[in-house]
């Protein structure tokens, strides 16, 4: 499994703290910026993120910024993915179970490391149901 992460700078820390928590858990990823806690704008590291989720290079993505929401509306603009904006375990669960999820956002402005590490685990330990009615109903986002 690949990751692609990247934040801005109301993201940055926590970035560093799920890269640091992907080495541990031997999780491969790339880190697609910023790289410093200067100010940036956030759909830059949105469009880094998606494009390396549809073209292949990672399979999941992890968008981090003050609240997540800015992250969550810029990736979701890119056909084919499915960005989750999570800010507890269970909603990190279901998105994977019943959306296929590909991206996981979370604002770091909101919740602390800890939880935020909780979070990604679940993301990335959660397959997709497969249930014929969240296929269905994914196809039908896509149309
Ligand atoms: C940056 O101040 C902040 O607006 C950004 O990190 C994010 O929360 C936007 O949605």
């Amino acid at each position: 499994m690949k990751i692609a992460i990247a934040s801005d700078h109301g993201g940055f820390a926590l970035k560093q703290e799920v890269m640091e928590h992907l080495k541990a858990r031997n999780v491969e990823y790339i880190d697609k910026g910023c790289y410093s806690a200067a100010s940036c704008d956030y759909p830059v590291f949105a469009k880094e993120v998606t494009a390396a989720v549809t073209s292949g290079e990672a399979e999941f993505g992890i968008l981090i910024c003050g609240t997540g929401i800015g992250m969550s509306i810029a990736a979701n603009k890119v056909k084919g993915i499915r960005a989750a904006l999570c800010h507890d375990v269970f909603s990190a669960q279901a998105t994977r179970e019943h959306n296929d999820a590909n991206i996981l956002c979370m604002g770091a402005r909101v919740v602390g490391p800890g939880l935020a590490l909780m979070i990604v685990d679940t993301f990335l330990d959660t397959p997709f149901s497969n249930d014929e009615r969240h296929i269905r109903r994914i196809s039908l986002i896509e149309d």
